[in-house]
Parts: C-alpha cells; sequence; structure tokens
C-alpha cells in the first residue's frame, strides 16, 4: 500500500491531505479564505498567496501529526502544478519541491483539473476507465472523455464563462456575497424555477460547448427590472443552467459510442439540484452515476493526493514549472 501527501493552492483554498493507495483518507485539512476575499467580492490573487503562504506550512505539520505520520512514511507528495491563480500554486508547489528534497521523497505534479477528474475514483473503487466526465467548477466547465490517467478527450467546453462563475456572477447580482454558488442554491429552495423567463444559451446547436454570458445578463435585467422577487430569480437561474447543462450532455451522449458511467465533478458538483438531475440523466440511459461526496467537489487535497496515488511511480524533476494555464 502506497501513502501520498497532497497539497493544493491553487485558487482560495489552502488544503493537505494524506491519503493511500487503498482509497483511505487518513488525514486532511482545509483552510478556506473565504473571510478575506468576502469584502471585494471575489478572490483577489495577491491576498490568496500571501494566505498561503501564511498557512500552508501548519496545515501540512496537521495533518502529518493527525495520522500520526511523518514524510518518511510518505511514498510521493503530490502538489497542484497548475492550472490556477500562480502565486498562489508556486507556493504550494515550492512547498511540495523543499519537502521532497528534505525527505529524498519524489515530486508528482499534478494538474488540478485531474485531481477534480480522478477523484470519483477515490470514493468509488468500482469506476473503472472510460467515463464520461462533467468537470464544472468555478474556472472550469468542461465535457470530457476520461479514457485512463492522463488520457482526456475534451469533448466540450464554455466559450464564455465557467458553471460556476455564472453561479458567483448570480450571487453578485442578487446582492448573496461571496461565495456564491451554495448561496444561490439555498436561496433558489425557496423560490419558483419558472417564474422568470430566462434564456437557455446554445441549447438545440449540434455541438456540445456552453454558454453562460447571455443568461448572466438577463439574470442582471431581471433584477434590475425590479419585477421578480430575489428568490425567483436564484431558482429560475439555477434552472435554465441545469437544462443547459443536461441537453449539452444528450449531444454529446448521443455524438459517441455510450460509456458506461456519468461521473461528475468540480465545485458545481456539490449543488443538490444538479446531482439529482444528473442522476435521472445516468439512469435513462441505463449509464452508472458517481459524485464524489460534497466536501470532495470543491478544491481539496485529497483529490491531489488520489491523483498522486493513481500515478504512483512517476517522479517530476525539482525545477518543474508553475503553470497558470495547463488543459487537461
Ligand atoms: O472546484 P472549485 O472549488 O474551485 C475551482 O477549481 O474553481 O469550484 C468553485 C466553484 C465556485 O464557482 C462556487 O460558486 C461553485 O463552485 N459552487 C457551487 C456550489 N458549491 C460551490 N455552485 C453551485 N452550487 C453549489 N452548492
Ligand atoms: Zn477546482
Amino acid at each position: 500500500m502506497g501513502l501520498v501527501l497532497g497539497i493544493e493552492s491553487s485558487c482560495d483554498e489552502t488544503a493537505a491531505a494524506l491519503v493511500t493507495t487503498d482509497r483511505c483518507i487518513l488525514a486532511q485539512r482545509i483552510a478556506s479564505q473565504d473571510a478575506e476575499h468576502a469584502p471585494y467580492g471575489g478572490v483577489v490573487p495577491e491576498i490568496a498567496a500571501r494566505a498561503h503562504a501564511e498557512r500552508l506550512a501548519p496545515i501540512i505539520e496537521g495533518v502529518l501529526a493527525d495520522a500520526g505520520k511523518t514524510l518518511a512514511d510518505c511514498d510521493a507528495i503530490a502538489a497542484t502544478a497548475g492550472p490556477g491563480l500562480i502565486g498562489g500554486v508556486m507556493v504550494g508547489l515550492v512547498s511540495a519541491k523543499a519537502l521532497a528534497m528534505a525527505s529524498d521523497t519524489p515530486l508528482i505534479a499534478i494538474n488540478h483539473l485531474e485531481g477534480h477528474a480522478l477523484s470519483p475514483r477515490l470514493v468509488d473503487p468500482e469506476l473503472g476507465f472510460p467515463y464520461l466526465l462533467l468537470l464544472v467548477s468555478g474556472g472550469h466547465c468542461q465535457i470530457l472523455r476520461v479514457e485512463g490517467v492522463g488520457r482526456y478527450r475534451r469533448l466540450a467546453t464554455t466559450i464564455d464563462d465557467a458553471l460556476g462563475e455564472a453561479f458567483d456572477k448570480t450571487a453578485k447580482i442578487l446582492g448573496l456575497g461571496f461565495p456564491g454558488g451554495p448561496a444561490v442554491e439555498r436561496l433558489a429552495l425557496q423560490g419558483d424555477p419558472q417564474a422568470v423567463p430566462l434564456p437557455r444559451p446554445l441549447v438545440g446547436s449540434g455541438e456540445p460547448h456552453f454558454s453562460f454570458a447571455g443568461l448572466k445578463s438577463a439574470v442582471l435585467r431581471a433584477q434590475q427590472s425590479g419585477e421578480h422577487q430575489p428568490a425567483d430569480i436564484a431558482a429560475s437561474f439555477q434552472q435554465a443552467a441545469l437544462d443547459c447543462v443536461l441537453d449539452r450532455l444528450r449531444i454529446a451522449c448521443a455524438a459517441g459510442e455510450a460509456l458506461p458511467a456519468l461521473v461528475v465533478a468540480g465545485g458545481v458538483a456539490a449543488n443538490r439540484s444538479i446531482r439529482t438531475a444528473l442522476e435521472r440523466f445516468a439512469d435513462a440511459r441505463a449509464m452508472r452515476f458517481v459524485a464524489p461526496p460534497p466536501a470532495l467537489c470543491t478544491d481539496n487535497a485529497a483529490m491531489i493526493a488520489w491523483a498522486g496515488c493513481e500515478r504512483l511511480g512517476q517522479s517530476d524533476p525539482l525545477d518543474i514549472a508553475a503553470r497558470p494555464r495547463w488543459p487537461l
């Protein structure tokens, strides 16, 4: 059995975790920076980088202590090397390099998106390749065919905003604060999803790509009209976004050969309405449905450690660069 220390610092969560190759999360700690960024209504890269630099070392010490392990027990140190806010990524990656060098342990540089993409396999031992992946986070909105570790075929992406970004902007328009996704989901529970007529951008188009900029603008107009309750706008937005996602998945499924499983990952996968609708979608097509528990959907280090477990045996040079952009 192998043991991997994972480090995540690409956005506004500072996190470390210890995960075994037999899928046991021995320890994990996450420090959220919501309070620091909330006054600005979004993540401020400079503040994020400084917060990561202050918090990461005690968090790593903490998970090792929680699990009663030392670096000498680890078979690899896996750190997010991109994509993300470069200051934060550098803090995590440089820390991992220093630990790897000091303890003579292999370094594995992980693509954050691969962390999300493989995270369902951490919680579901039965999930084999290939599978259809809906990756929906604050920065990304993609449909991928996951054929193996390191083998990802992108079937669709967004031509403007990511789905999580659309949730965050809707929250901002409705004055719900930051972070926006969970707040929109909560408010939507009290609203009527049919109350506000909103567009479904690209629905019906032959390519399975996404677009949410027009939906966001329509949310802004609905709010400014003063004719609608915020809860109705939130519920109608969520419904419109969901209709887009289901239509795009339908097109992606129709385009290729049938895949045995539908998997959702990324921060937006924490949304209950979206999870339920996707489960129904998968059931209707006799596909297995796998969604990690919400705490493993939003950014965390267990998924980075797990990606390291999937890649155990490989190692990256200590001069490997942090990458602000890094497509899967
Ligand atoms: O994966 P993640 O933690 O960070 C990125 O890699 O981007 O995703 C964060 C995104 C944010 O846009 C956040 O608003 C969204 O996921 N999100 C949600 C929910 N929880 C987080 N969106 C909708 N409903 C939720 N419950
Ligand atoms: Zn993420």
